[in-house]
């Protein structure tokens, strides 16, 4: 559908649930895939459904470890090439409030969402200034646009994905560089999602699956609504798009 052929692109977080999807439909639309993931097991799950359909690279990688960050964009270089894509995508999510969120909760989720968005731009954008090329999609959330209750670190994360999407999309639209990002709501099939919900169970709170009639579509969203819309938005199809966070939610959230 897309004409990805030759591109390179990095998907971190690319083990599981969104980022496997997203991975999987660059592959499909042939790009040269570099899958980065701190899960070694799911990460070599990953690579070898992915590697029987395209070319892919796999490296055990922590986005907040910024020099691991940076060996993985030298390897990948090496690999595959100039890096043409990168999709920021690893994040975690937990269910805590002000009242009961620990210190040292708070701050792994900023490390992980914020800092680990951070480490791989700030790693992989010099090269793409250099070619006066590039396109970045980063994972945000509808809880980056609204605060939600029991959401405190990740909807604080979340909001920062969305500005630091906009402030790079003004810094780098003169370097061709187009930087936008995703709303997803609730999606299902994912070890978030489960994670969220076992959470939410505890508290007696109700899961996504229950609260699935208040969706307006009417369903949970999969891995694969997230990475049609992020394929989309990769491609020349969006040349004029940049600064944006598109909402993946199945009309939950409109703004
Ligand atoms: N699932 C949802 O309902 C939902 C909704 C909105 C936004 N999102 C966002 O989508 C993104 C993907 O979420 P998902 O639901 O697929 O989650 P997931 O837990 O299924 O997958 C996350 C992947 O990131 C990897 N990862 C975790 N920490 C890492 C680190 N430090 N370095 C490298 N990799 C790391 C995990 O091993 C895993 O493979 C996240 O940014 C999440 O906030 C998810």
């Amino acid at each position: 559908m897309y004409n990805y052929a030759g591109q390179v692109a990095v998907v971190t977080g690319a083990a599981m649930g969104i980022g496997r999807a997203i991975a999987r439909k660059l592959v499909t639309e042939g790009c040269h895939v570099a899958l980065w993931d701190k899960n070694a097991e799911a990460l070599s799950g990953a690579f070898a459904e992915l590697s029987a359909g395209g070319s892919v690279s796999k490296a055990v990688i922590d986005v907040t470890d910024l020099d691991a960050v940076k060996s993985g964009v030298a390897e990948t270089i090496r690999h595959h090439g100039p890096i043409d894509i990168l999709v920021n995508n690893a994040g975690v999510g937990q269910v805590a409030s002000i009242i009961d969120d620990k210190p040292e909760d708070f701050e792994s989720t900023m490390r992980l969402n914020v800092f680990g968005t951070f480490n791989c731009c700030h790693a992989v954008v010099p090269s793409m200034v250099l070619r006066k090329s590039g396109r970045i999609i980063n994972l945000s959330s509808w809880f980056g646009k609204v605060g939600r209750p029991s959401s405190l670190a990740y909807c604080a994360s979340k909001f920062a994905i969305l500005g630091m999407t906009q402030s790079m999309a003004l810094d780098l639209a003169a370097h061709g560089i187009r930087v936008n990002a995703v709303c997803p709501g609730a999606i299902a099939n994912t070890q978030m999602r489960d994670f969220a919900d076992t959470q939410l169970s505890a508290r007696g709170l109700p899961t996504a699956a229950e609260r699935a009639h208040t969706i307006p579509l009417g369903r949970l969203g999969e891995p694969e609504d997230v990475a049609n819309v992020v394929a989309f938005l990769l491609s020349s199809q969006a040349d004029y798009m940049t600064g944006q966070g598109i909402n993946v939610t199945g009309g939950v959230w409109m703004n």
